[in-house]
């Protein structure tokens, strides 16, 4: 099965480029841009990497994508999982990124996307590989400053694929954005947000009434109302799930209690992601292969989620029909 899982093509729907930092590109980025890091080795990084809930992982991801600087920096970063992926058999990655986390820190846009874009590009001259480009809103800052954003992006909205919706759930509802999703769709860009993960079960509802989204990230509590369940099972709305992260947020306790086998009973729309690798444990193949060994699941599952993955990938129909 372990075989079987690395060959086959992964499509991973629900990735933070920012989160894909292992701590030893932290170092070497840190002592490129002459940063002092607040761990004395790499080992010390990954000890602190021990959550337990989304707040707490925050805060460590925030700090740690603090030694990305200049446009080579967000190549890097975005080539060395490219790279990483590709070798455990993944093809395509949407990819979220957080413009405005680097913003904040006084690192232009430019910056962030030329590095980011440029990756991408050269990975698809270079490798089967695509990637798709979702571009992230921290629900815990002010709405303004993300419509703001949004704005600020215009040069680069051809380029985008979606925006999404991420950071601090808990009393950040989805309502808070509408202005910025309804604006995203009229300028033509596809949306998901974030959504019961830690929140709420009408924080799922809210963001397909309010946000238009036609992916759902997490979703894992939708279990909670069954009206919720029956809503996403009729508009058959894809959820991406990321069965380490949910581990090490402590979303489930342990990996056979997790909801996945429930959700698929339930006829649900269900794909696997890794989230943040670097942060949760690993990527797509030690997500799959937890899910083998916790769950059981024969091949046939595992062909189902991706093709699930793929019919709802940002790509264009040519790399759809050669991925399914
Ligand atoms: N949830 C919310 N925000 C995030 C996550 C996540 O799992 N990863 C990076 N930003
Ligand atoms: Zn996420």
């Amino acid at each position: 099965m372990h075989d079987f899982l690395r060959q086959l093509p992964k499509v991973e729907l629900h990735l933070h480029i920012e989160g894909s930092l292992e701590p030893e590109l932290m170092f070497a980025l840190a002592q490129r841009n002459g940063i002092e890091l607040p761990y004395a080795n790499v080992q010390e990084a990954k000890d602190a990497y021990d959550f337990n809930n989304l707040q707490e992982f925050l805060n460590l991801y925030y700090q740690g994508m603090n030694v990305l600087r200049t446009e080579a920096d967000f190549y890097d970063l975005a080539m060395d999982y490219f790279h990483r992926a590709r070798r455990e058999g993944v093809v395509h990655i949407d990819m979220h990124f957080d413009p405005q986390a680097h913003l904040q820190r006084g690192v232009p846009l430019e910056v962030v996307m030329g590095g980011l874009l440029k990756a991408k590009q050269e990975a698809e001259q270079s490798m089967d590989f695509s990637v798709g480009m979702i571009m992230a809103f921290l629900r815990d800052r002010p709405a303004d400053e993300a419509l703001h954003v949004l704005e600020q992006a215009a040069p680069y909205w051809k380029l985008i694929d979606a925006i999404g919706l991420d950071s601090a759930e808990r009393d950040h509802p989805p309502e808070k954005f509408t202005s910025l999703f309804q604006r995203a769709k009229e300028i033509g860009l596809a949306r998901v947000a974030h959504a019961g993960e830690e929140g709420p079960s009408a924080y799922i509802t809210q963001a397909l009434d309010l946000l238009d989204v036609e992916r759902i990230d997490h979703g894992v509590r939708c279990l909670e109302s069954s009206d919720v369940v029956e809503r996403l099972r009729r508009d058959n709305v894809v959820l991406t799930v990321c069965p380490l992260s949910n581990v090490c947020l402590k979303v489930v306790d342990d990996l056979r209690d997790h909801p996945l086998p429930e959700l698929l009973d339930e006829g649900l729309n269900v794909t696997i992601s890794s989230d943040d690798p670097a942060y949760f444990g690993g990527g797509m193949l030690a997500n799959h292969v937890a899910c083998a060994d916790a769950f059981g699941w024969s091949e046939e599952v595992f062909d189902q989620l991706t093709r699930n993955a793929i019919e709802a990938a940002f790509v264009s129909t040519d790399r759809r029909t050669d991925l399914l």
